[in-house]
């Protein structure tokens, strides 16, 4: 039984670095007892305005938003939501790739032709950085009629864009900005965390309350300041949200609120400084936050950086969670996410800090040659997404004379990047980066069936 493995995981004595941001520590149990559905008195989700669109309004005080919705389908119903609300189906999006799969299943449900930008690419390190406002004035230009630009800020990684500039550009062309801040709920309850979207100018975010604040898996909110967005958003909204949302959920997003509002952040951020500070005492292991001052940076999330080592993220992870019992959220080819919330105990600091030491006492330096395996160019796109999967009758890929058209999605899980869209030539120097990547542990999708089909190819 499923209960019983939940169960088994709690008592294990394994502490959480990873999601819910409530870290199984926070008191509010939500009972069976309390579970409704939209009976006289408890008003409608898809038509708020009762004790729901209240919880809505304390929402919109605490993140300064002109309009909060409540999500209870995660920040992938406020994602699919916002793209369906702000375009029509032929529209150009000008996307960041590193934006999550919810984007690009958005953009191939609403008939999309998506424009592609690469994030900057962070000096050795296998993970995307912040958007250059220069690049999307770039690609603006170039494509007068776009509509949207979605970004995705803070990455999985902490790392920010600068989305003042990014959202002044789109208003002088006359596009919305969308933000996927799923990863930043808690920006707003403490200075030294990042300025908001909203605060920076995006017309609409999203936040995954969920991910680093104490609320239950699948809460987030949608945010925005464009009160015209305000019909079509709640609109698409019942389109991609359960019609019998979950009481339970909401009521765990208003206590999610209410912690927010009268607690204060001040000893987590207090412990997440004193981490950082003791680890400097690492020799061979890094952190992220401790070397890299390019961009605003979520120091909520440590990235354990494996790069000056011969282990990789997911060696490292495997020893965390089998000699020192800490269960980490994500290994990438060479490093490791720890994520933090406020609920986090200074045991679990201590635990992670003193584990994290005696494995650097134990390592060796070493100049492993790793392939840099973010892609640095786009593959051609011949496609847009939605025509290329209405060509998938049973077959993964299209054989033509250019090469191989990808017909599926190829990416590593997590985190969920996309490595070729549907609509995307593969080449054979894709395929031999991704097999480096699952000799290195990563679990890269399709990725054995594309070669299977490249292999067979004279
Ligand atoms: C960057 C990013 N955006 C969006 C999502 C989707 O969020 P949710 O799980 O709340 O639907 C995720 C999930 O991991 C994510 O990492």
């Amino acid at each position: 039984m499923l209960e019983d493995k939940l169960k088994r995981y709690a008592q294990s004595g394994i502490y959480p670095f990873h999601m819910p941001g409530h870290k199984r520590n926070f008191s509010g149990c939500l009972p069976y007892e309390l579970d409704v559905t939209e009976i006289d008195g408890f008003d409608n989700l898809h038509e708020p305005d009762g004790c729901l669109r209240e919880i809505e309004h304390r929402a919109e005080r605490l993140y300064n938003s002109k309009r909060a919705f409540l999500l209870v389908n995660g920040a992938t119903a406020g994602i699919l939501a916002s793209v369906r609300a702000i375009t029509h189906r032929g529209d150009t999006v000008i996307t960041a790739r590193n934006c999550h799969k919810s984007v690009y299943n958005a953009i191939e449900l609403c008939g999309l032709n998506p424009v592609y930008i690469l994030p900057d690419t962070i000096d050795d390190h296998n993970f995307f950085g912040a958007v250059s406002p220069g690049r999307v004035k770039e690609l603006l230009l170039g494509n007068p009629n776009a509509r949207l630009v979605i970004i995705t800020s803070p990455t999985y990684e902490g790392i920010c864009s600068d989305v003042k500039k990014i959202s002044e550009i789109c208003r002088d062309h006359g596009a919305k900005l969308l933000v996927d801040e799923a990863h930043g709920a808690h920006f707003p309850f403490c200075a030294d965390f990042p300025q908001t979207a909203l605060e920076c100018g995006a017309d609409v975010s999203v936040v995954s309350l969920h991910k680093t604040l104490p609320a239950p898996t699948q809460t987030a909110l949608l945010l925005t300041n464009d009160i015209s967005l305000e019909k079509p958003l709640q609109n698409q909204l019942s389109v991609f949200q359960t019609s019998s949302p979950s009481y339970l959920l909401m009521c765990g997003i208003e206590k999610c609120l209410d912690f927010a509002e009268n607690n204060s952040f001040k000893e987590y951020n207090k412990m997440l400084d004193g981490f950082y500070r003791e680890s400097l005492r690492l020799k061979k292991l890094s952190l992220l936050f401790n070397c890299y001052g390019a961009s605003p940076v979520d120091k909520g999330k440590l990235v354990i950086l494996t790069d000056k080592t011969a282990l990789t993220g997911r060696e490292l992870a495997d020893m965390l969670r089998e000699e020192f019992k800490l269960e980490t959220e994500m290994s990438g080819a060479d490093y490791v996410i720890a994520m933090t919330s406020v609920c986090d105990t200074k045991d679990g600091f201590d635990r992670l800090l003193s584990a994290l030491l005696e494995i650097d006492g134990r390592i060796e330096y070493s100049d492993k040659e790793l392939k840099f395996i973010i892609p640095t160019t786009l593959p051609q796109k011949v496609f847009d997404p939605c025509d290329a999967v209405l060509l998938k009758h049973g077959d993964p890929a299209l054989i033509r004379s250019d090469g191989v058209v990808s017909l599926d999605y190829i990416y590593a899980y997590p985190p969920g990047i996309p490595f070729v869209v549907p609509g995307e030539l593969i080449s054979r120097e894709m395929l031999e980066a991704f097999s480096s990547l699952s000799k290195l542990g990563l679990k890269i999708s399709n990725y054995e069936r594309y070669s299977r089909i490249l292999k067979s190819l004279p």
